[in-house]
């Protein structure tokens, strides 16, 4: 199935359910109906996705070795020996780090597979480190390793599997190889002779298809297809045959790429994104590559939801370099409202060094700007009990589309308006006075993304005064104010939208007053 056809059959299903409810609404007078879904929806598992908000990025392999980025050495996998691998390491620390997920290079640029394929010689397993682990009895595939690290951790689990295949490219020297075993067919590239599509598909199908040493399944949360490529090689990729691969075994993986199928770059590899920021764009994979601008912003009621993700380092380089060390706290929190704080996942990569264990300076800044987030978001102040009134209420039901629905912390309930009305406001009594600092708004995005515009005002000395102006929302928008207001009454305006508006949560920051 094509995204389109994927999407389309989504958005027939809620037309469908949206008939359902009209036939009930003409025998039961009473019933009231939500919003019909708007243009392009989230499909169930890219709803998910975007709850993940946070999570890390693995680059590990022979690079780790040889102080390169994109193995342009074409090492022998001898040169992958990690003196004290410990995967459980990984996942422990990104869970206590706060992150939900990680995902890992089973095979990148080089091309050497981290897995035990059976697609290529040119993978660990040929190393002499594997072999000694095998015959000690050991696992050596780190690909199942780290799966298995990540569900006793209770963290989600993702692949990166490089299309562009330095190993297979006729374009890229490998004196190192000539008349070894690793001396693999040059088949990347349309002109070659061999097909590099069966080859991918066959280690996407591999890599989908994993089971941990007991036999259960692995689960993957998202497969990474990355857009690079250093040489000038044309090599066309089947991204549909790709798909249908990921969507065979995989059914709830989100498929990343430059622009899709299921989430796309956010255009810049810095962790951030421009303001205004659209879940939604109109190209496919196998059209013209939107630049890194039209990535961040995307594409308003554009054709596919294809949400951006953005992929970042506590490092100048993804894999670990002796000569690196790692960001601070405090430019991570930047990152984080600049990518969280705007409706856009994070992807933070960080490397294990030659140990094969992260590095423990890296894990404590991961640990510092954990507790510094916490910290931040852990003081809101609206709980359920408080007065909220609003400008409307779609068909005057409160219970159903009250504004108090944005203060219950349900992701299923939302303050709505009317199908006329697409401006709104709703006001919060805080009963008591406050200073805040930052606010955090959500759309209800499971019927598609709506809002354009929206302000929110604090009272202060019986006067409104406007502490955030916004465009697009999505998701979820954290913003932080220049300088507190001191407040007893908050009000958020929905200044613009191109459907009827529907808002999730409402939730302000700070401390009594
Ligand atoms: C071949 O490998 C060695 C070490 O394994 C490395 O020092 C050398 O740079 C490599 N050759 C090339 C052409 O990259
Ligand atoms: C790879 O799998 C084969 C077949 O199960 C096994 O004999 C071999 O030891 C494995 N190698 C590694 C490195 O795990
Ligand atoms: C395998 O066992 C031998 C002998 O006990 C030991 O010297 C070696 O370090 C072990 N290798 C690995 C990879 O654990
Ligand atoms: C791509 O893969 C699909 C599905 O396997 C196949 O039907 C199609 O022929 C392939 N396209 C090309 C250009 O090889
Ligand atoms: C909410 O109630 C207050 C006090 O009655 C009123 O001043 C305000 O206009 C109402 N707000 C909205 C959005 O209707
Ligand atoms: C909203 O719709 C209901 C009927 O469903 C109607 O009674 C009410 O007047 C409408 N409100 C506005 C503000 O249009
Ligand atoms: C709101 O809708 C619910 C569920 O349909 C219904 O039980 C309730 O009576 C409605 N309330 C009003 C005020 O219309
Ligand atoms: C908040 O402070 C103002 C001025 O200091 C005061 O007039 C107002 O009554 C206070 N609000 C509440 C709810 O106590
Ligand atoms: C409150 O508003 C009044 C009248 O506009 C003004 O005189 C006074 O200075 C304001 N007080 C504060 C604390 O801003």
């Amino acid at each position: 199935m094509t995204a389109r056809t994927r999407q389309e059959k989504a958005l027939k299903g809620g037309r469908w359910i949206f008939a359902i409810a009209l036939c009930l609404m003409s025998t039961l007078v009473y019933a009231q109906t939500p919003p019909a879904p708007y243009l392009r929806t989230p499909t169930s598992q890219q709803l998910a996705w975007h709850e993940l908000e946070y999570y890390a990025f693995i680059h590990f392999g022979p690079n780790t070795f040889t102080n390169e980025e994109w193995g342009e050495s074409q090492s022998p996998p001898d040169v992958f020996a990690p003196t004290a691998l410990d995967t459980d390491q990984w996942a422990k620390s990104f869970a206590d780090a706060g992150m939900t997920g990680m995902i890992l290079t089973a095979k990148h640029h080089d091309g050497m597979a981290l897995w035990n394929t059976s697609s290529t010689t040119y993978k660990i397993g040929n190393g002499k480190w594997a072999k000694d682990r095998v015959a000690n009895g050991s696992s050596a595939d780190v690909v199942q390793m780290a799966a298995a690290s990540a569900k006793k951790y209770g963290i989600k689990f993702g692949i990166y599997l490089s299309p562009w295949d330095i190993h297979r490219d006729p374009a890229m020297p490998k004196t190192n190889l000539t008349g070894t075993i690793y001396d693999e067919p040059q088949i990347f590239g349309d002109t070659t002779p061999g097909d590099y599509n069966a080859l991918y598909a066959q280690q996407l199908t591999e890599l989908v298809t994993m089971k941990l040493p007991d036999g259960s399944p692995v689960h993957l949360f998202e497969v990474w297809l990355d857009g690079n490529s250093g040489s000038d090689t044309v090599q066309t990729f089947n991204w549909t045959d790709y798909r249908n691969i990921i969507r065979q075994y995989q059914p709830d993986a989100i498929m990343w790429g430059h622009q899709g199928v299921d989430a796309r770059w956010v255009g810049n590899e810095d962790g951030t994104t421009v303001a205004t920021n659209w879940h939604t764009i109109s190209r496919t994979q196998d059209e013209t590559h939107y630049s890194g601008d039209e990535l961040q912003t995307g594409v308003r009621d554009g054709l596919y939801w294809t949400p951006a993700e953005a992929d970042a380092r506590i490092r100048n380089g993804w894999f670990w370099h002796a000569n690196e060390e790692p960001t601070t706290k405090d430019k991570l929190m930047t990152m984080y409202m600049q990518c969280v704080g705007r409706s856009v996942n994070l992807l933070l990569d960080v490397p294990p060094d030659t140990t094969g264990q992260l590095v423990n300076k890296d894990v404590d800044v991961l640990i510092k700007f954990k507790t510094q987030r916490s910290a931040f978001l852990n003081r809101g102040l609206l709980s359920p009990g408080f007065a909220a009134n609003a400008s409307s209420v779609r068909d005057g039901n409160s219970t159903l589309f009250g504004p108090a629905n944005v203060l219950d912390g349900k992701p299923d309930t939302y303050w709505a308006i009317n199908d006329s009305e697409k401006t709104g406001s709703l006001e919060v009594a805080l009963g008591e006075n406050y200073t805040i600092d930052a606010f955090i708004v959500q759309e209800h995005i499971a019927l598609g993304q709506r809002i354009g515009g929206y302000a929110i005002d604090a009272l202060s000395n019986n006067t409104w005064k406007t502490a955030v102006t916004g465009t697009s929302m999505g998701y979820k928008r954290i913003d932080k104010l220049s300088s507190s207001v001191k407040t007893d009454r908050i009000r958020l305006r929905i200044t613009q939208a191109n459907a009827t508006p529907m808002i999730n949560s409402f939730e302000a920051l700070g401390t009594k007053a």
